[in-house]
């Protein structure tokens, strides 16, 4: 009974939760909406009407105002003299393979590396499906000739980036060209910030999908992901929550020292994130900024969100102090952590996990220590040394019978389950596992199949009855001492 009593006021919360989301979702979108209309129309993009060549100057002025943009992305970063993985004794080295990524990328389809897609790979592909749309790119689901699973981004035609343009300068050639530099802008950055929690850039195609090189469109070819579900997740075990935020940490970590500097992600949402195989990955990167604040206070060096402001260091050289990697922590906190990580987080572990709700809620910890905070409550939880309480002698209250698998079960739910027609759970050892049906009114018995999640604990599924064993060489079976007679054969 209550069992019952938790899980209705687990699902009331879970109720709560959704509601705040949706609506926190809402407001973002809409303020965001509101952003992007002021967007293009800046002093040059409204001039009287009909004056064709104004307009057709403003563009041009657009045009090479992105450009700007991304070629210091091209440029070795200044100042870097220690850094390794460049090779300071030929900068010139660098300059000349950043310029062929341009040109690669503005004009032609040749391959940059050996390993890269072209146009060629999107010959006879299938589109399955839209995965995704946005203010600026549409994304399609697409398996190549071969079979292969990869996502294309394209200019979104349809979106308000290219809406507004062709309002503003009447020239959908020419806002295709100024819309498609936010995707060569992507495409630079997701080349320059390789990393296991950033989509995987496989190639690309300047022209149609078709092979035609009609000036400005550009196809990327990327990893395919599913788009993140915060929904679907908030209802997802706190094993799979706690991934996702360990994987955001980890990549805010490698962004804070990146080969371009400390990057910020502007625009700091769900959306821009995907899943493969259970691992969050960026994709949307073309509001990435590596862009310091000059200051000559610290009241130039403020922070602000909807609910908290703060206030940074302005460095002696004049710039602010970790501003990007603070902005990026306290996004995390607010779009990610404070939905993902307390809900039901294991009993040993609710205190280091309040811990980080709390100094990167407040910003008292930077990249490094809240990424060392969130590798140990990894490896406390990996070894089970979160459960150095639980009784030893726990475990006899079973009987196990190795080798062998059960039938004719009588299931019961639980929340969180890994299954949705019984109780799966994942646990680090039987005795856990044993102490788990110890807390269950209506379990008898358990099994472990070997089973692993991507910590490497054991998923056990735990049950009311059973009518009877069958071999299963991968499986072990618990049963209950005392409900031992509700099971007919042994
Ligand atoms: N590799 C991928 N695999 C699966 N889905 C993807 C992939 N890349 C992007 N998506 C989906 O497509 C959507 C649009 O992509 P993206 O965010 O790059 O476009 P955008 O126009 O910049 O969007 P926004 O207006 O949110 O900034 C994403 O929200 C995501 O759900
Ligand atoms: C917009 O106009 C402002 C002031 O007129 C200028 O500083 C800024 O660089 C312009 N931005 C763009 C995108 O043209
Ligand atoms: C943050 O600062 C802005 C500008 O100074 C101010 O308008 C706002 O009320 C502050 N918000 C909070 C939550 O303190
Ligand atoms: C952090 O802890 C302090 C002291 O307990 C509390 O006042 C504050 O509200 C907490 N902040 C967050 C973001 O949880
Ligand atoms: C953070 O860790 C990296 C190595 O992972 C190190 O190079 C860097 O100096 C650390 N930064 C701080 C502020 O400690």
């Amino acid at each position: 009974m209550p069992e019952m009593g938790n899980s209705l006021r687990a699902a009331a919360l879970l109720a709560f939760v959704v509601l705040s989301i949706l609506v926190s979702l809402l407001i973002s979108s809409v303020q965001q909406f509101g952003a992007r209309i002021s967007h293009f129309s800046n002093s040059t993009s409204s001039p009287e009407a009909g004056d064709e060549e104004e307009l057709h100057r403003a563009l041009i002025q657009q045009l090479s105002q992105r450009r700007r943009e991304i070629l210091p992305l091209l440029l070795p970063r200044q100042g870097d003299r220690n850094n390794k993985d460049r090779s300071p004794l030929h900068p010139e080295l660098d300059l000349s393979v950043d310029y062929n990524l341009w040109n690669e990328i503005t004009h032609g389809s040749r391959r940059t590396h050996m390993d890269e897609m072209g146009c060629d790979s999107l010959v006879d592909m299938h589109a399955v499906e839209i995965l995704g749309s946005g203010y600026t790119k549409l994304v399609v689901k697409v398996n190549l000739a071969g079979g292969q699973p990869v996502a294309l981004k394209l200019v979104n035609e349809q979106g308000i980036d290219m809406g507004k343009c062709v309002e503003d300068f009447k020239d959908p050639q020419g806002c295709r060209e100024l819309v498609s530099y936010k995707l060569q802008k992507e495409m630079v950055l997701l080349q320059r910030l390789r990393h296991p929690n950033v989509i995987k850039l496989k190639g690309h195609c300047a022209g149609n999908a078709g092979g035609q090189g009609e000036k400005g469109r550009v196809t990327v070819i990327l990893e395919q992901g599913n788009p993140l579900q915060m929904i679907q997740l908030l209802q997802s075990p706190w094993e799979d929550r706690f991934r996702i935020c360990l994987d955001l940490v980890r990549l805010l970590h490698f962004l804070s020292q990146s080969p371009l500097g400390s990057v910020a992600l502007l625009d700091f949402q769900p959306r821009q994130f995907v899943t493969v195989g259970g691992e969050l990955k960026l994709t949307d990167l073309d509001d990435a900024s590596a862009e310091e604040t000059r200051c000559q206070s610290s009241a130039d060096c403020s922070l602000q969100f909807p609910n908290r402001n703060f206030t940074l260091p302005c460095s002696a050289r004049g710039v602010c102090e970790g501003l990007n990697e603070k902005r990026n922590i306290y996004n995390a906190y607010r779009y990610f952590f404070t939905y993902l990580l307390p809900h039901q987080a294991p009993p040993g572990l609710t205190h280091l996990v309040d811990n980080i709700m709390n100094s990167t809620g407040e910003l008292k910890a930077d990249i490094n220590q809240t990424l060392e905070a969130f590798e140990h409550i990894l490896s406390l939880y990996q070894s089970g040394l979160h459960l150095d309480n639980l009784p030893p002698s726990i475990i006899r209250d079973y009987n196990v019978i190795r080798g062998m698998g059960t039938s004719g079960n009588v299931e019961y739910r639980c929340w969180p389950s890994y299954s949705q027609q019984g109780c799966v759970l994942s646990v680090y050892s039987a005795r856990e596992a044993a102490y788990i049906c110890n807390s269950h009114s209506q379990c008898s018995s358990f099994s472990l199949t070997g089973q692993k999640t991507w910590t490497g604990r054991l998923l056990a599924s735990f049950r009311s009855s059973f009518s009877h064993l069958v071999p299963d060489g991968t499986s072990e079976v618990y049963v209950k001492k005392s409900k031992a007679p509700e099971t007919t054969a042994a």
